[in-house]
């Protein structure tokens, strides 16, 4: 609390990743959330909030669809895009007039937030275009003494990033898909979501690269798995659905789970586990393109090189 107060950095753990977090209302703290995480500026925020109550403290129209999704889904893995409010500084939302909000669903997060009483400025805690932390380890290993506090809640449930739905421009649009469905999102509303298009707001999150390891990363399509394991195993790692063959000299080979909300919360700290194994590339097998593996795939295209 002291911490947030006087402008420093605490690290959190929430339902989707670790955040890092800063006093949304003081510039200079946000702005060394972006030193640490070697962020370019001009990228928005998520503030996150205690209280769906606070929300027009951030924001200046606040629509019924908003208020639906609220109550439906907060405190949970989804942040609304919204008109921002009068005096909220172009430092949280990169010269954009709007404001991303969240409530999360997590204890330890909810009690910072409660007992802080603010609103909390908070990116995923990792350096920037890297894979989001899901346990207090990686915040650690990432960011180490760069942080003022880590608060280790354990690894998070969700494992990806919350979804984000833009608000401010009439339809729902999908800006960033996560594990609340646009399907659980459409039912609540009555309409369906829009897809990003190109006047959507930036959003580092959707740059092309982006939670990428450091090694080359390969996606393989379940039909074409076959013929593109069976050359040299020397020196890769690999994320799959299937076991490894007879006399498989993979440097690792991890077998994921064909449960898609088991795979997400594995995902990340398997790409971590892959990418420090010493592999020279790593090899993931496609997950079906199903509707509850959407989110996922969206990640691992972002993750693979090239
Ligand atoms: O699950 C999450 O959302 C995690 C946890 C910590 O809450 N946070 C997270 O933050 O993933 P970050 O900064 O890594 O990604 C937030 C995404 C970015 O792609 C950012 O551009 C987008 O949200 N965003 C934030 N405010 C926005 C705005 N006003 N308009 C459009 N996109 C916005
Ligand atoms: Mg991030």
């Amino acid at each position: 609390m002291a911490i947030l107060q006087r402008g420093g950095l605490v690290a959190f753990p929430t339902e989707t990743v670790y955040g890092l977090g800063a006093d949304a209302s003081n510039p200079a703290a946000v702005a060394r959330i972006y030193e640490v995480k070697g962020r370019p500026a001009g990228h928005p925020v998520i503030v996150h909030i205690g209280d769906v109550g606070q929300l027009d403290c951030w924001a200046r129209e606040i629509p019924g669809t908003a208020t639906r999704l609220a109550e439906r889904f907060w405190p949970g893995p989804l942040t609304l895009v919204l008109k921002r409010a009068l005096g909220v500084g172009d430092y949280l939302t990169g010269g954009e007039d709007t404001i991303g909000l969240r409530v999360p669903g997590h204890p330890v997060a909810l009690d910072l937030l409660r007992e802080f009483g603010g609103g909390i400025a908070a990116p995923s805690a990792n350096k920037f275009g890297r894979i989001s932390p899901t346990t207090a380890e990686h915040v650690r290993s990432d960011l180490g003494s760069e942080v003022d506090l880590v608060l280790d809640g354990g690894p998070c449930e969700i494992g990806i990033e919350s979804t984000i739905v833009d608000l401010s421009r009439g339809r729902p649009v999908l800006l960033r898909p996560g594990r609340i469905g646009t399907g659980d999102i459409a039912a609540t509303l009555g309409v369906a979501l829009q897809s990003r298009d190109s006047d959507a707001p930036r959003a580092p999150g959707t740059l092309a690269a982006h939670y990428a390891p450091r090694q080359p990363l390969r996606l393989i399509e379940s039909d074409q798995w076959e013929r593109s394991v069976q050359g040299t195993s020397h020196g890769r790692g690999v994320l799959s659905f299937r076991s490894p063959p007879e006399g498989d000299m993979s440097t690792m080979w991890i077998e994921a789970s064909r449960q898609a909300q088991r795979y997400g919360h594995d995902l990340y700290a398997n790409l971590r586990a892959l990418d420090s194994s010493g592999c020279d590339r790593i090899l993931v097998e496609e997950p079906p393109a199903t509707a509850e593996w959407a989110a996922i795939r969206d990640r691992l295209g972002r993750a693979r090189s090239g």
